[in-house]
């Protein structure tokens, strides 16, 4: 092999035009929640209602983090304790620990073969068993939470497109509210609009390593007024009214109210002057991980060791997920990786084999068999926008090596 480089799993690509825009925030005399924030708010949804096709505009709210993108959507859609929300167990921790502050259930759906993406068949088979007063999955004789299903969260991995039209018309079909965990899925262009536009809510994540970053961050897009005036109540203390303005202005009213037990789920203005800038380079960042995704597709696609994700070329390309043939173990594949000073990983370990998921359900592996081969077999290449093709080369070199 070529001499050693250091390739990192992921880095934020930030220029010049992010530094002083931050910069422009620390000498405005405001820091948090502003102007700024307002203006990310109106740019991104800006961009998201110029891609959805023929449907009434979405409305943004800026948030800390997609979590709490994700805990604000279900609270505003009235998920309370005793109802279920149906998620994949392969998934990041937020989608259904979101579930749980809300003191509902998450129900766990395995992946269909061959994709990363909760399946359709598998979530209307399971929704026919609560239907009938059944326990959602049948393993056993029978276990898991009973209750009312109310929502279900299908997550775009890597930012491909989970089956939205059969996940539209069963959740048409048992009354359930769709809210996207579109956490990877910035920018990621479908036959039905932008991914995040699709159900009755999509959340973006600006975490550090995502497509477009604020370093933490989330946005939540939803259509209904209703919904959106419920989350940004609820995302700053429950207050009633914008009321930053009381410090900066000295004419303006310090008088607010209470209207519920909210939670503190702004986005500062610092991040959102980034998440600006960055919302501006998208493409720009995009076209980067696309010629990273294929050059890996190209390296990969014909060597029997490995199946390369058949994802859409309109996808975010958050992920590269590569996996590896029965034969080639993944744990020795991934030490290889280290080895040669590359950083890997892996997407997801299934939450139902998670200590607390697994004692709270009484789960097993196989519980969910497709998420298991699927999680068994997959590593995550770096890609991220900056990689140069000295350092894709090199990745791909070890990875054949
Ligand atoms: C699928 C998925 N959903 C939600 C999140 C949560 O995003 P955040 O870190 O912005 O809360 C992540 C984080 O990486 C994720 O991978």
């Amino acid at each position: 092999m070529e001499n050693k480089l250091i390739v990192p799993f992921a880095l934020p690509f930030i220029g010049g035009e992010e530094e002083r825009a931050v910069l422009r925030v620390l000498r405005s005399g405001w820091l948090t929640t502003g102007t700024e924030a307002l203006a990310f708010e109106e740019d991104f949804a800006t961009f998201l209602n110029c891609v959805q096709k023929d449907k009434p505009p979405v409305r943004c709210l800026a948030v800390s983090s997609a979590t709490a993108g994700l805990h604000l959507a279900l609270e505003a859609f009235g998920v309370k304790e005793g109802d279920i929300v149906l998620t994949p167990s392969y998934t990041f921790a937020s989608t259904a620990e979101v579930v749980r502050h809300l003191g509902a259930e998450p129900v766990f759906i395995d992946v269909a073969p061959g994709t990363f993406h909760i399946d359709p068949g598998m979530l209307e088979w399971v929704l026919r068993r609560l239907e009938l007063g059944l326990p959602p999955y049948n393993q056993r004789g029978g276990f898991g939470p009973q209750g009312r299903p109310k929502a279900v969260i299908p997550v775009h991995f890597g930012g491909a497109a989970c089956d939205m039209d059969s996940i539209m018309a069963i959740a048409q079909k048992y009354a359930l509210k769709v809210i996207e965990d579109a956490a990877h899925a910035f920018p990621s262009e479908t036959d039905n609009g932008l991914l995040g536009t699709v159900g009755d809510a999509g959340v973006f994540s600006f975490y550090a390593t995502k497509t477009i970053t604020t370093g933490e961050g989330g946005m939540v897009a939803v259509r209904d007024e209703g919904i959106a005036e419920r989350i940004r109540l609820m995302r700053l203390h429950g207050v009633d009214r914008p009321v930053w303005n009381r410090y900066t202005d000295t004419k303006a009213s310090w008088y607010y109210e209470i209207k519920a037990a909210g939670y503190k789920y702004n986005m500062p203005d610092i991040l959102a002057a980034i998440g600006r800038i960055q919302l501006k380079r998208r493409m720009e960042l995009l076209s980067m991980r696309r010629k990273i995704a294929a050059a890996y597709d190209a390296a990969f696609a014909h060597d029997e060791r490995f199946t390369v994700p058949s994802f859409d070329p309109c996808d975010s390309r958050h992920l590269y997920p590569l996996r590896l043939s029965d034969h080639l173990a993944r744990d020795a594949f991934i030490a290889k990786m280290q080895d040669a000073g590359v950083g890997v990983s892996v997407h997801f370990i299934p939450l139902h084999t998670m200590p607390f998921y697994r004692e709270r359900n009484g789960f097993r592996e196989y519980d969910f068999p497709e998420t298991m081969n699927t999680f068994r077999r997959e590593v995550s290449l770096p890609i991220w926008a900056g990689m140069t093709d000295e350092q894709v080369n090199y990745v791909i070199n070890a990875a054949k090596a």
